[in-house]
């Protein structure tokens, strides 16, 4: 494989990115496919550092345009640091949230300015689009219940213990992306076992490694 492949998962609390990574995790190297799993925000060692300031809430009196500029600090250091370097040298790379979080909960939910989240954002990512982004959907308040019950004794972090409306406004702002960028995102419902999700997932991925290679062989030889 010449240059890899970026997959993104994103939704909102509870609905089951990290299991359902793993499991296609698996699924993929089983098929000898070289495999980065990785989170946000974190994901590198400066990502992981701003990681704590951010979920133990200790940006939040400074204000959401802090918040995003935190983000997209930690965002830059991982693509630069992480996600690059692997897709650069063939691997597909797991994401757990990605650069729509940023614009769900910091550009919707913190209501920034539309052309502050984009430059912020261009600045982050530095062209580094994710080829495909999975949405899995899910209604915020099963989100919140298996959110707490995985929690246990542990507090919510900064951005899980707000209220429902906002949770809710942030599973619509997630179906927008989703609606006006169809070509990379498919979404996913998340309210089924977790064995029904895993096969839309998996045949999401696979149609689009596919779509790729195939892609990929047209235009060597048209070459
Ligand atoms: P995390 O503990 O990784 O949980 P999960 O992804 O399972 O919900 O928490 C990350 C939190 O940070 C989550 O509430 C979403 C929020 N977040 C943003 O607000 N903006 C971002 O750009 C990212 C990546 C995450």
């Amino acid at each position: 494989m010449a240059r890899g492949f970026f997959i993104t998962f994103e939704g909102g609390e509870g609905a089951g990115k990290s299991t359902q990574i793993e499991r296609l995790a698996a699924k993929l190297r089983d098929k000898r496919y070289d495999i980065v799993v990785t989170r946000e925000p974190g994901g590198s060692p400066g990502a992981e550092a701003v990681r704590h300031v951010l979920l133990s809430g200790a940006a939040e009196p400074f204000g959401p345009e802090m918040e995003a500029l935190l983000f997209a600090a930690a965002r830059s250091d991982h693509v630069e640091q992480v996600i690059r370097p692997a897709v650069e040298r063939g691997a597909v790379v797991l994401c757990d949230r990605f650069l729509d979080s940023s614009r769900v909960y910091q550009g919707v939910t913190g209501n920034l300015d539309p052309d502050f989240m984009a430059a912020v954002e261009r600045v982050a990512i530095n062209g580094m689009m994710p080829d495909l982004t999975l949405v899995l959907d899910l209604d915020p308040e099963e989100g919140l219940r298996r959110a707490t019950a995985r929690r246990g004794q542990e507090t919510a972090d900064r951005f899980e213990k707000e209220t429902v409306e906002v949770h809710r406004r942030r599973r619509s702002a997630y179906l927008a992306i989703a609606a006006s960028e169809p070509d990379r995102c498919v979404v996913i419902e998340a309210a089924r076992p977790a064995e029904a999700v895993e096969h839309d997932v998996t045949a999401a991925v696979f149609t689009a490694l596919e779509t790729r290679s195939a892609s990929g062989s047209r235009a060597r030889a048209d070459a």
